[in-house]
């Protein structure tokens, strides 16, 4: 059976994190069926991904610690880019992700939910990277995404430090975009990726590339990007469906790709 669950609602699907009696700790089957999971996900007919974890407690806990104890160097390295192959999947994947955090991202989990476009999460989560008080560093790129989603100096007194932080502080540092109770969480989620499948999936795909391929870019080759990429929207179904609904004042937009 599958530690990775795959539903589908209309034009958006999600998927679970299923080990709840680890807290869905990342172990190497997880990672597996997570590689499965997003391989297996029609992106022409989904618009939306969201990412959770099951259960009440836990978003994802980290990487396996059990698994992770008698790694040698070279076995800790390949399972290293074991994770961050299936994060870079998740970063670089067609479709925007959202990863719906209801609980502990810790470790790997804080990793996993980097990799994603948007975070969102539940009062309750706590967000941290543990790993120096396990002698290892982050190692699903956290020593690379934190440092770029918030304040290096911050990142680095979460690294070294180990301390946590909570909901509220992930919202006040741009970790997180919003904060739900625990119930409102996954209905928030499933509304924000709604919202996104409404819009012509060509255009979110093509913003998406621009915005990540452009930020590793120095400014004029990023703008040079963007420019390609606005112009490749040109004459397609949904630029001409949206613009032809905008002039004729009809509201209904029928977006194919
Ligand atoms: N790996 C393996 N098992 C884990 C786990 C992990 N990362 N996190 C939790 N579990 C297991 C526990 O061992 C426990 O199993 P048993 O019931 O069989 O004993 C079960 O999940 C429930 O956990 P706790 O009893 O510890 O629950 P708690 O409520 O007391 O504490 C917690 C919750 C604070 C999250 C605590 O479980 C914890 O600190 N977990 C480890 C967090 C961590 O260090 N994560 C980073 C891992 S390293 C990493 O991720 C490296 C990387 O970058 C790739």
């Amino acid at each position: 059976m599958s530690t990775v669950l795959y539903e589908v609602k209309g034009n958006i699907a999600i998927l679970t994190i299923s080990r709840e009696k680890a807290l869905n700790a990342l172990n190497s089957e997880v990672l597996n069926d997570l590689d499965a999971a997003l391989d297996a996900v029609d992106v022409n007919a989904i618009r939306a991904l969201i990412i959770t974890g099951a259960g009440k407690k836990s978003f994802v806990a980290g990487a396996d610690i059990g698994e992770m104890s008698t790694l040698t160097p070279e076995e800790g390295e390949a399972f290293g880019k074991k994770g961050n192959d299936v994060f870079r999947k998740i970063e670089t994947f067609p479709i925007p992700v959202i990863a719906a955090v209801n609980g502990f991202a810790l470790g790997g989990g804080n990793e996993i939910c980097m990799s994603c476009d948007i975070r969102i999460c539940s009062d309750n989560a706590i967000f941290g990277q543990p790993e120096a008080g396990l002698g290892i560093t982050p190692g699903f790129g956290g020593t690379q995404r934190l440092a770029r989603i918030i304040a290096p100096g911050l990142a680095k007194e979460i690294i070294y430090s180990t301390k946590n932080i909570d909901a509220a502080k992930a919202k006040e540092v741009g970790l997180v975009n919003e904060v739900y109770t625990q119930d409102e969480l996954l209905p928030a989620a499933e509304k924000l990726a709604n919202k996104i499948a409404k819009n012509a999936p060509i255009a979110v795909r093509a913003c998406k590339k621009a915005i990540n391929e452009g930020l590793d870019l120095p400014m004029d080759e990023a703008i040079v990007l963007e420019e390609k990429l606005f112009g490749s929207c040109f004459k397609t179904h949904d630029q001409i469906e949206g613009m032809d609904a905008f002039l004729t004042k009809r509201k209904e937009k029928n977006f194919i790709n």
